[in-house]
């Protein structure tokens, strides 16, 4: 099988790079990052000096390199994982997210559209169903949830899915959709709540704390995504919509106490600051079509995840000290 992976430098592109290298190591990968400032080619380095592995930069939204790559390469399948994903930089800059979210889906719509036979999927989230009152454990979101955006980020995420489902409604594409909730586990980078309070915990300084860090997520170890982006390529149902959720749901202080424990830092270096506009209150999914459909289950329980992720940032400091001091965007392109 030969699958471009689009967004594959970035934190769950490239967990599926290695997830899909260990389970079908003959398969064909072309992994298409733009390196934005979230992609990091420091992560992929191990996997581009495998058989059967290569990297482009290029942009989605780059209707000339993608066709051609298209013709060169003659794809079974596409993951598209690219995309402006930080929902704080949406509320400041709306245009890179309908640019590189919605155009750039067009782009890799049509190239599938246009070079035939080509298997798409769509990683989306589970922030294009808005939020759940926090006081109503009971609701969950499923496939049938109706589409209710709080943020830029999540509106030019919807506008994504329904132009894929409408791909597959009109011309006949195979596409699937999937939408999860928030992941963690290595190569996340420190902008997002996990690895940036195990960062901010393992300095000693403030962690800082949205309101009352009451907003509850569910979280779902990226492997366990991985697993389930896995079983859609292969057995998913064109057309259809999966929702993929860890049934890990847990506010923001628990996490943020959490990753202090496994460091065995103080509860006095939380610092509650301004809560985040429009900020989304409970994100909770109801996972059980994959289940039933696909026989997906969460493997990770979130107190042995967190655990394997701090434990993974405190030994690999080189990885995060890149970022932190901007040398991991000067990393060359390997010939
Ligand atoms: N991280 C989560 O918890 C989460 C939850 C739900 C859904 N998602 C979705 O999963 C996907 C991957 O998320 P992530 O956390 O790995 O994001 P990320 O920000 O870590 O990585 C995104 C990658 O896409 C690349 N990229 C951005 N714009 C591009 C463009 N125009 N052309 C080519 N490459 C481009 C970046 O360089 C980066 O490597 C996104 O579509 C996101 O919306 C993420």
């Amino acid at each position: 099988m030969k699958l471009l992976i689009t967004g594959a430098a970035g934190f769950i592109g490239s967990n599926f790079v290695y997830y899909w290298r260990e389970h079908s190591p003959g398969d064909r990968l072309v992994c298409l990052d733009a390196l934005t400032y979230a992609g990091n080619l420091n992560t992929l380095l191990p996997a581009l000096a495998q058989p059967h592995v290569r990297f482009v930069q290029g942009d989605i939204t780059n209707t000339a390199l993608v066709d051609a790559l298209f013709a060169a390469e003659d794809f079974d399948a596409v993951i598209n994982f690219a995309a402006e994903s930080f929902v704080d930089r949406s509320i400041t800059h709306p245009d890179i997210f309908l640019r590189s979210n919605v155009l750039g889906t067009q782009v890799l719509l049509d190239a599938c559209r246009t070079h035939g036979g080509v298997r798409f999927h769509q990683v989306s989230t589970d922030e294009v169903y808005g939020d759940l009152p926090l006081d109503r454990p009971e609701l969950l979101f499923t496939e049938e949830t109706p589409i209710r955006c709080s943020s830029p980020y999540s509106a030019s995420k919807a506008g994504a899915d329904l132009l894929a489902l409408a791909y597959h409604r009109t011309y006949g594409l195979a596409v699937t959709v999937s939408r999860c909730s928030n992941n963690y586990g290595p190569f996340q980078f420190p902008e997002k709540l996990i690895p940036l309070m195990i960062l901010k915990a393992l300095d000693d300084a403030p962690l800082p704390v949205y309101g009352r860090g009451a907003n509850i997520r569910d979280w779902l170890h990226v492997r366990d995504h991985c697993a389930a982006l896995a079983l859609i390529l292969q057995k998913g149902t064109p057309g259809e919509v999966y929702n993929i959720g860890g049934r890990n749901e847990r506010d923001n202080m628990t996490v943020v106490r959490s990753i202090l424990h496994e460091l065995g830092k103080p509860e006095s270096l939380i610092s509650y600051v301004t809560d985040r506009a429009g900020h989304d209150l409970r994100y909770g999914i109801d996972p059980a079509k994959m289940h039933r459909e696909l026989g997906w289950l969460p493997e990770t329980g979130f107190a042995e995840g967190i655990a394997a992720t701090v434990r993974w940032y405190v030994e690999n400091q080189s990885w995060w000290a890149a970022i932190l001091d901007g040398s991991y965007r000067l990393t060359a392109i390997p010939a």
